[in-house]
């Protein structure tokens, strides 16, 4: 499958009274079309702030993308006018976050939140968007679509909430979602739907996701590849199989070792890491991890490791080699 975008040494800082908050500190992947990349880690590594770098949408102030390349679909997003890439956000690249609220305006119906982009950026008239907003409704599982697009985002629960985001943000046929954390508010049930839901659409659609989540275990579910990123730095990529199977960074190790296995009868007790990610405006010049990881050796004193290659599109930044030293997380 062709690239459909590629980021390449991503640096966004946040500008703050206390100092340059370096939240995404060279960052580096590809997303294939229709592939589905999972981007994990704990509160505060980094992950929205890449999303918003990609949107160019990072608040400013304090934000600032202070280096880096972005090229989605051969074009390189830094160098796009404000007009052009208002034009990408509308129709090549759609976002979703975690409280529809937040981005669903209260005071339109969805009627009119959803036709306004079709007549903007597909051209078309108010009756076709109509009927396009009710075919939409009605793939994203909204029952009765041609009474509830009358309706104001307040009259929806949160799951029929965030279905009608996924509506809006497929409107355009876009050729990439980027998802953050859009089910983390839903209770268990409703987060399961959503996700089937996006798989769903996305075998139906070919659209290429981009999956922000705390949670490797909806990943799994999910996902092609999946990066993990510790403070502001990715750690390890791989496919999701080989990331499962051969779990490479300690940090990725405590994080597996935090969610449940669902496939295992006795289900396992959530694990937490122990301590806590450091400050992003003094980060040292070795591993971040090192001061939480369980595996440190004498190479990390050596700098910041930087990602090598250790099996099939398997990527980690680390100076140890854990496997060798852990017995295998399924025994
Ligand atoms: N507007 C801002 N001003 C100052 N610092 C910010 C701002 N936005 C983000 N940060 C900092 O940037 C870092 C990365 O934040 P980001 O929101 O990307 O984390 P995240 O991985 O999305 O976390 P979460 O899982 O909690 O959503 C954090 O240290 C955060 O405190
Ligand atoms: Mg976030």
């Amino acid at each position: 499958m062709p690239v459909l975008l590629q980021v390449k040494d991503l640096r966004t800082s946040l500008f703050t009274q206390v100092g340059e908050v370096k939240a995404v500190d060279g960052v580096s992947f590809d997303i294939d079309s229709g592939e589905a990349l999972g981007v994990v880690g704990e509160s505060g590594c980094g992950k929205s702030v890449t999303a918003l770098s990609i949107m160019r949408l990072v608040p400013n102030p304090p934000g600032h993308i202070v280096g880096g390349q972005m090229v989605f679909d051969r074009r390189d997003l830094l160098k796009l006018s404000d007009q052009e890439m208002r034009r990408v956000r509308g129709k090549d690249i759609a976002m979703i976050f975690q409280d529809p609220m937040t981005s669903l305006n209260p005071v339109l119906t969805i009627r009119r939140q959803i036709t306004e982009s079709l007549q903007l950026h597909m051209g078309m008239n108010a009756g076709q968007a109509r009927e396009r907003a009710i075919e939409l409704l009605k793939m994203v599982g909204i029952p009765s679509p041609k009474q509830r697009i009358n309706d104001y985002p307040h009259q929806f629960s949160g799951g029929m909430r965030q279905r009608v985001m996924i509506a809006i943000a497929l409107a355009c046929s876009p050729r990439l979602i980027i998802a953050d954390e859009p089910t983390t508010a839903l209770d268990v049930t409703i987060q399961a739907q959503i996700v089937d839901l996006v798989k769903h659409l996305r075998r139906e659609l070919g659209t290429a996701v981009m999956w922000i989540t705390h949670d490797l275990g909806i990943v799994a579910g999910l996902c092609d590849r999946v990066v993990v990123m510790y403070a502001g730095h990715i750690v390890e990529s791989a496919p999701v199989r080989e990331l499962y199977a051969n779990p490479s960074h300690p940090y990725t190790l405590g994080l597996l070792r935090s969610i449940p296995r669902l496939d295992q009868e006795r289900r396992t007790k959530l694990v937490p890491i122990d301590g806590f990610p450091p400050d992003l405006i003094d980060l040292p010049a070795v591993c971040a991890f090192r001061t939480r990881c369980a595996h440190i050796g004498d190479a990390c004193q050596e700098g910041v490791p930087p990602l090598r290659l250790v099996g099939p599109d398997h990527y980690v930044a680390c100076w140890v080699d854990v496997k060798a030293r852990t017995p295998a997380l399924s025994a």
